[in-house]
């Protein structure tokens, strides 16, 4: 990917949500620690497609255990360039120390794992089906949409990316009050019952679904974490 030009105010938006949350020291009891245990007792080895991966993609690729190849989607070309710059190690995310303990990974062998970026609009293409992935993940994007209906049809249009026995993973952050308020809509419609009913509809199996409490962060009361397998 050609990192040549960057937009700094973007740069900069993307940057404060890196230090706000991974670049800096692991927090507990954030729901954090529930998604890394999802990944690593879930996930299958092979390959990953990580949508509305922004910077992030190295922090949750320490819980799985042989990725040989990650495709990372998102529209934001200035979150691509943090990986980049976290992979020449021009900066250090504090948070990487827990999982790199917890899982007992060195993270000069995470760093070598194969990446590739696509910047596209997720939420509004189509996605070509014909490539299909042993995991399909998406930590903190299908929680953007602004209702049910749209949820459904995004996770319908990842989950069709999987190959048979492949793993989707995902994690998505439900809004505070004042939040919601700020973002002018709400995602109260995050709940176990939403991945439930999409799974009797596939015919898929869940192998975990549940709501995490968050503790003191205002823009966020819990997060909802799944893991499915596609049959
Ligand atoms: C809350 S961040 C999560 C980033 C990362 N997955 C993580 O775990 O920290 C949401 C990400 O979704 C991306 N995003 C927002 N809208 C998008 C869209 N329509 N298509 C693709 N990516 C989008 C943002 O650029 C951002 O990187």
């Amino acid at each position: 990917m050609d990192f040549d030009r960057i937009n700094k105010e973007e740069y900069s938006k993307q940057l404060r949500y890196f230090y706000d949350y991974y670049g800096a020291p692991f927090r507990e009891d954030q729901g954090t620690e529930d998604i890394l245990e999802l990944i690593n007792n879930y996930s299958s080895n092979g390959t990953l497609i990580d949508f509305g991966s922004g910077s992030n993609i190295y922090f949750w690729l320490i819980a799985f255990k042989n990725i040989e190849k990650v495709l990372c989607v998102d529209i934001s070309k200035e979150a691509f360039f943090i990986n980049e710059q976290i992979r020449k190690k021009e900066i250090y995310p504090k948070s990487y120390e827990y999982p790199l303990k917890k899982y007992n990974k060195d993270f000069n062998d995470v760093l070598k794992t194969n990446i590739n970026y696509l910047i596209c609009d997720v939420l509004c293409s189509s996605m070509n089906s014909t490539i299909k992935y042993n995991n399909v993940s998406q930590f903190g994007l299908l929680g953007l949409c602004k209702n049910e209906r749209e949820y459904i049809s995004n996770l319908e249009k990842l989950y069709d990316l999987l190959k048979k026995d492949g793993i989707l993973l995902g994690a998505n952050w439900c809004f505070s009050t004042s939040y919601s308020k700020k973002m002018g809509f709400n995602n109260n419609y995050l709940s176990e019952k939403i991945v439930q009913n999409f799974a009797r509809k596939r015919n898929c199996k869940i192998l975990n679904v549940k709501k995490v409490s968050i503790a003191n962060d205002e823009n966020y009361d819990s997060v909802l974490i799944y893991a499915i397998k596609h049959e």
